[in-house]
């Protein structure tokens, strides 16, 4: 790491201290001294590399292996889908499985890298607002590093959520609101708490960690990228840290400038990105109301919306946006066809997917990567909704008594 600078007026921000956002509100990114990695550093030397995100150790922000706190995150299957491509008319689709990340989503990634640079910076307190997946992943990352994590969370984040972070023995405090209002609490008691505000973009290093989705990507495809991404977006972090990747591999030589179509997929409640992608707008407007059982997509206004449209324009890729119902139904078809249970907000992938095959924008050879950024698991709540349960059958029971068959 050389320096960070602001993603909006470009101001320089000294590496190895604690920041959140430039005064000008812009949040920052890390550059790196990739001239001098290219030397040293070849796409050959990973077949010893860690079998973790860490493999990519160089272009992370951590200088001391020794603060870096591993769960055993990325490196997650890259699975084809042939018979869900069949059905929705692609002959190339694959599935980046990250539900199989530790605590079950992708957030582990930008967390373990998070928890890595305040172990590095001496920071002990750590707060975040969250939409429930990165909540657990902090509390997990924090309790492997012995860190204070204070976490403020909706009311009706999914129990698996609530319960992970009460088990890893979290401070919670949950609000009757949505990440938004959980932001504004953060940061006006972070100052007064001492605590380091570990938001989305507030924070510079999550990004980093979540970027390493981009290197696997073109790590397990052989150095050449798909042709469309779809990407659940909320924060739209996996998106802005993809695109980031893709820049610092080609720097690398490691990659062409092909660069995929980025599409970013939202839930119809909640779609500030499709709205100023339709409006050819720069920045999003706040979405009232906003609602959907894909939890992690119901983020009103991402603090980072100019560098979402920027990948998602610069790529030719689109916004689209897709019904509670529809990405329910998708997730149960994805499980049946497959043998992969994904999240409610990787399954909306697979009915985007669909539509733009349909609307032509791509074609049935066209080499597709849904990423399912979680696991089914943590959305029970979500999918039991579509299996309602009893005891046992009407003809199983024996005055009130439930007899064996
Ligand atoms: C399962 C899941 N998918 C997608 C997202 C959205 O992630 P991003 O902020 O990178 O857009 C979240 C965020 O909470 C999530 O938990
Ligand atoms: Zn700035």
């Amino acid at each position: 790491m050389t320096h960070l600078a602001c993603s909006l007026c470009s101001r320089k921000f000294e590496a190895g201290k604690p920041w959140n956002l430039c005064e000008c509100g812009g949040p920052l990114l890390v550059h790196y001294d990739l001239d001098r990695l290219r030397e040293n550093w070849s796409r050959d030397s990973f077949e010893s590399a860690p079998d973790s995100m860490w493999r990519y150790a160089p272009v992370l922000p951590v200088e001391h292996a020794q603060s870096i706190v591993s769960l055993g995150e990325g490196m997650t299957p890259l699975l084809a889908a042939p018979r869900t491509g069949a059905r929705i008319g692609s002959a190339e689709l694959f599935v980046k499985d990250d539900g199989l990340n530790p605590t079950g989503s992708f957030k582990a990634r930008g967390l373990s890298c998070a928890v890595s640079m305040c172990v590095e910076l001496g920071l002990r307190k750590l707060a975040i607002p969250s939409a429930g997946n990165a909540a657990s992943a902090l509390a997990a990352y924090g309790a492997a590093a012995g860190l204070e994590v204070n976490i403020f969370m909706p009311t009706d984040v999914p129990q698996s959520n609530f319960i992970e972070c009460k088990a890893y023995g979290a401070n919670v405090t949950l609000i009757d609101g949505l990440i938004s209002d959980c932001a504004r609490i953060v940061a006006e008691r972070s100052p007064r708490e001492g605590w380091f505000d570990i938001s989305t973009l507030k924070e510079p290093y999550r990004i980093e960690g979540k970027k390493t989705m981009g290197f696997e990507i073109a790590e397990q495809m052989g150095w050449e990228l798909p042709d469309a991404i779809f990407y659940p977006t909320g924060g739209g972090v996996g998106i802005i840290g993809m695109w980031k990747a893709f820049a610092e591999m080609e720097a690398l030589g490691w990659i062409s400038a092909k660069r995929p179509k980025m599409i970013a997929v939202q839930a119809e409640g909640c779609q500030p990105v499709v709205r100023a992608f339709n409006e050819g707008a720069e920045r999003s407007r706040f979405w009232d109301g906003a609602t959907t059982v894909a939890s992690g997509l119901r983020v009103p206004k991402p603090l980072g919306d100019f560098l979402i449209l920027h990948a998602v324009r610069e790529s030719g890729g689109t916004a689209i946006a897709v019904a509670d119902n529809e990405l329910i139904d998708a997730g149960i078809r994805l499980a049946a066809e497959e043998g992969i249970f994904a999240s409610p907000e990787g399954a909306a992938c697979v009915v985007a997917a669909e539509r733009l095959i349909r609307d032509g924008l791509l074609k049935r050879d066209d080499k597709l990567v849904i990423y399912n950024t979680g696991s089914g698991l943590k959305y029970l709540e979500a999918y039991s909704t579509r299996f309602p349960r009893n005891a046992a059958g009407e003809t199983d029971k024996l005055g009130g008594l439930i007899t064996p068959r």
